[in-house]
């Protein structure tokens, strides 16, 4: 396993991490979940991404109970919050008071003194930056976080965040969680990216797979049952990927793998790793077979030619 510093902190992640949206304490049971996270974690991946509203807390909560086996210091744990927990009007967003409340139902949950990374896990325009900023500072102030970033906000949003960091002397937020593959690119061109290699921000990149589309299990003519496209409560957005376009990408992207003898897997993988902005790319997985080979895209390295190979199949991906 290979590790970058996140951003410019000095803490370092593995390259590939291990999520647990829709799969630990969700559609993966509970065993499994723990035979994954074991052999992530003995494969080097030390970075675990959470958040509150995965199964209402079941992700935390699975996760929690498998990481304990561990050596705290080995781990390096995410988690956020801003989504709606009840119907409660205060059990959502990023005011001081659900801030405060969720890093300490996080920490309850993962059964941790500390979290390394609490992030905002979309931008709230209910509450004043301001009082966000203060809320995270004071969490890392007290040690309850080591760290804080956001996911899914824009330039300007950042941007805004930083000045304010920067005029009251607070922590900074140190990542930002935005979607990004193959297919998802936005962050290229709309200055989010920008903006985090300018200031040092690490990109903890989601879904690099595509939700499975980029392995190429979308090109066979039988899909297995236990697919997360077969999974109707929750195949919501792998359903947005899979027409014809993409699978014809997907089927040049298949005959460079097997022109190169690197799994389709791990150049998408190693494609969103190319740029050293981005300090991890954060994948799930439901079976061990899937995590071991998402895993070696840690050590593959792209040529320049298979990188223009791949630009030149998903051009037209902005
Ligand atoms: N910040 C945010 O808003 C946000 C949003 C979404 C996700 N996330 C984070 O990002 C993490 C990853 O998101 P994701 O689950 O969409 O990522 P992904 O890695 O793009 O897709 C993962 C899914 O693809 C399939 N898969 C993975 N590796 C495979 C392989 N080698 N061969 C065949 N199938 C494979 C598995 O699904 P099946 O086996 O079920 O087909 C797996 O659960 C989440 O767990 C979460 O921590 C964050």
């Amino acid at each position: 396993m290979k590790y970058r510093n996140l951003g410019k902190c000095g803490a370092k992640v593995s390259v590939i991490s291990l999520g647990s949206w829709l799969t630990i304490g969700g559609t993966v049971d509970n065993k499994r979940s723990g035979n994954l996270i074991k052999l992530g974690f003995e494969k080097g991946i030390n970075f675990f991404d959470t958040a509150d509203v995965y199964n209402y807390g079941m992700a935390e909560i699975t996760l929690g109970k498998s990481l304990k086996d561990f050596r705290r210091q080995d781990l390096f744990i995410a988690s956020k919050c801003f989504g709606k927990m009840s119907d409660e009007p205060n059990d959502k967003g990023l005011s001081r008071k659900h801030i405060f409340e969720s890093v300490h139902k996080s920490l309850k949950n993962l059964k941790t003194d500390y979290i390394d990374l609490y992030q905002c896990h979309r931008y709230d325009p209910d509450t004043t930056l301001e009082e966000t900023c203060r809320a995270f500072n004071t969490m890392i102030e007290q040690g309850k976080i080591l760290y804080w970033g956001v996911s899914e906000w824009s330039k300007d949003e950042i941007k805004n965040a930083l000045e304010i960091c920067e005029k009251y002397n607070l922590h900074k937020p140190v990542s930002n969680q935005p979607q990004y593959s193959l297919f998802s690119r936005d962050i290229e061109s709309n200055g989010v990216q920008d903006i985090c290699r300018e200031n040092g921000i690490g990109l903890v990149v989601w879904s690099p797979l595509a939700q499975g589309v980029l392995t190429g299990k979308y090109n066979k003519k039988k899909i297995e049952n236990d697919s997360r496209l077969k999974d109707k409560k929750n195949n919501t957005f792998v359903k947005n990927f899979v027409n014809d376009e993409n699978l014809n990408k997907v089927g040049e992207l298949i005959k460079l793998s097997e022109k190169t003898g690197i799994s389709v897997s791990n150049l998408a993988l190693a494609w969103c790793l190319r740029d050293e902005t981005v300090s991890s790319a954060i994948t799930s997985a439901t079976k061990e077979s899937q995590l071991k080979e998402n895993i070696k895209a840690s050590e593959t390295e792209l040529t320049e030619e298979i990188l223009t190979e791949i630009e030149k199949i998903f051009k037209s991906v902005k």
